[in-house]
């Protein structure tokens, strides 16, 4: 097992432990309570899951005379709503869960999106455990803290920044998951790379099929390396008022696609395209040498994922929404553009997103 801490905060007085390893599980009945003491645990998962590993998950519990009780949810995108998160706290509250409990979020990004919600508000916020049990969940979602719902207006515009106290990742429940989410989850994993290592993105260059294949020492490393890196970011900028906006590459494009396709489409497939688009506007712009966009497009391809947007968004319509997105401002659009494969432009005084004109964003999106 290997165990990642990441400190939050200013002073980086909150810290928490991200555990990655095989059937460690099996030993949540001893890990939560020394991280997350509480007198009743709330068990949030979606139907799916809930129905793979809700069971284990309670008997664990019952083995360590721990009181728990599973809530679940329908699983997909489209549940992450207001209706979930209260439908969710008002059963809690029926079932009387006081100040003194915890909740444990089990699932994907859905799960511990709308269940680190539900914590952050529930009689004004009790801890949570992440339990993440897709690959974008372990290497990404789980981690920092950021919880929401979508709404109408777009995706994630309701949330909260609520830490989790422990994050138990077990390489071992990727076994069940569809190839398709697990190949969503490797776009995060080639954002990394293109962002803040070098070296990981060579990696991935070379071992794509074996994550694909989820060869057990490639996998880890994936998780763990992807970890080291986004803890490494949202410790610093626990709120994204600076170099956190990095992870953002490749989302302006992708919450767009993601908006226009109705999110249709898996998260991780969006921003394989956005990556693709928008690495081209970093050579289009002169911040990226030419080669980047064209690197970056074929390791997308390798691990199987789509390389430009939907033929049916139109160039309008996605730059449309991307004006109305909540990191624009007062409707020009910004981007967190690599300068290099490895290394995002920007400093602590200029910032870490940049504007780029309208025609070099409408040039970027044409398809081949
Ligand atoms: N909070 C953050 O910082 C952050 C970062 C990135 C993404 N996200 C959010 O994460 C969400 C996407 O997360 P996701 O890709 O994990 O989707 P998801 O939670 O919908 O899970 C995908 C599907 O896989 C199923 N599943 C989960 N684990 C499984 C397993 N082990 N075996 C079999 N099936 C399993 C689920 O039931 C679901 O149908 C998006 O809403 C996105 O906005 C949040
Ligand atoms: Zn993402």
């Amino acid at each position: 097992m290997v165990t990642i801490r990441i400190a939050i905060g200013e002073q980086r007085d909150a810290s928490y432990d991200i555990m990655v390893g095989r059937g460690i599980l099996q030993d949540i009945g001893s890990l939560v309570p020394s991280a997350c003491r509480a007198a009743r645990y709330a068990v949030i998962s979606d139907a799916t899951v809930a129905a793979l590993y809700g069971a284990g998950v309670l008997a664990r519990f019952a083995d360590a005379s721990l009181s728990a009780e599973l809530f679940e949810f329908p699983p997909g995108e489209d549940q992450k709503t207001r209706a979930t998160w209260s439908m969710l706290s008002d059963r809690m509250l029926a079932r009387n869960f006081g100040r003194d409990a915890a909740v444990i979020a089990l699932g994907g990004g859905v799960v511990g999106d709308v269940a680190g919600f539900v914590a952050a508000t529930y009689l004004r916020g009790i801890p949570y455990v992440q339990i993440p049990t897709t690959l974008l969940a372990m290497l990404d979602s789980s981690i920092g803290g950021k919880t929401g719902v979508d709404v109408p207006a777009g995706k994630n515009l309701i949330g909260a920044f609520h830490q989790p106290r422990l994050v138990v990742a077990d390489l071992d429940v990727l076994g069940s998951l569809p190839a398709a989410q697990l190949v969503a989850g490797l776009a995060e994993a080639v954002k990394h790379g293109v962002i803040a290592d070098r070296e990981y993105f060579e990696f991935l260059e070379q071992a794509h099929d074996d994550v694909r294949a989820r060869t057990a020492k490639p996998l880890e490393h994936a998780v763990t390396r992807s970890i080291e890196i986004k803890s490494e970011i949202v410790a610093q900028d626990e709120r994204e008022s600076g170099r956190r906006a990095i992870l953002n590459f490749g989302h302006t494009v992708a919450h767009a696609i993601e908006a226009n396709a109705n999110f249709s489409l898996l998260h991780g497939e969006a921003v394989a395209m956005g990556m693709v688009h928008e690495a081209r506007l970093a050579e289009m712009l002169g911040i990226a040498p030419r080669g980047t966009a064209q690197r970056v497009r074929a390791l997308v391809a390798q691990c199987g994922l789509p390389l430009e947007r939907p033929r049916e968004s139109s160039i309008d319509d996605l730059l449309r929404i991307m004006q109305l997105d909540k990191k624009a401002r007062a409707g020009s659009v910004r981007f967190a553009l690599p300068r290099a494969i490895g290394a995002m432009q920007g400093n602590a005084e200029t910032g870490w997103t940049v504007t780029a004109p309208e025609a070099a964003i409408r040039a970027s999106l044409a398809l081949d």
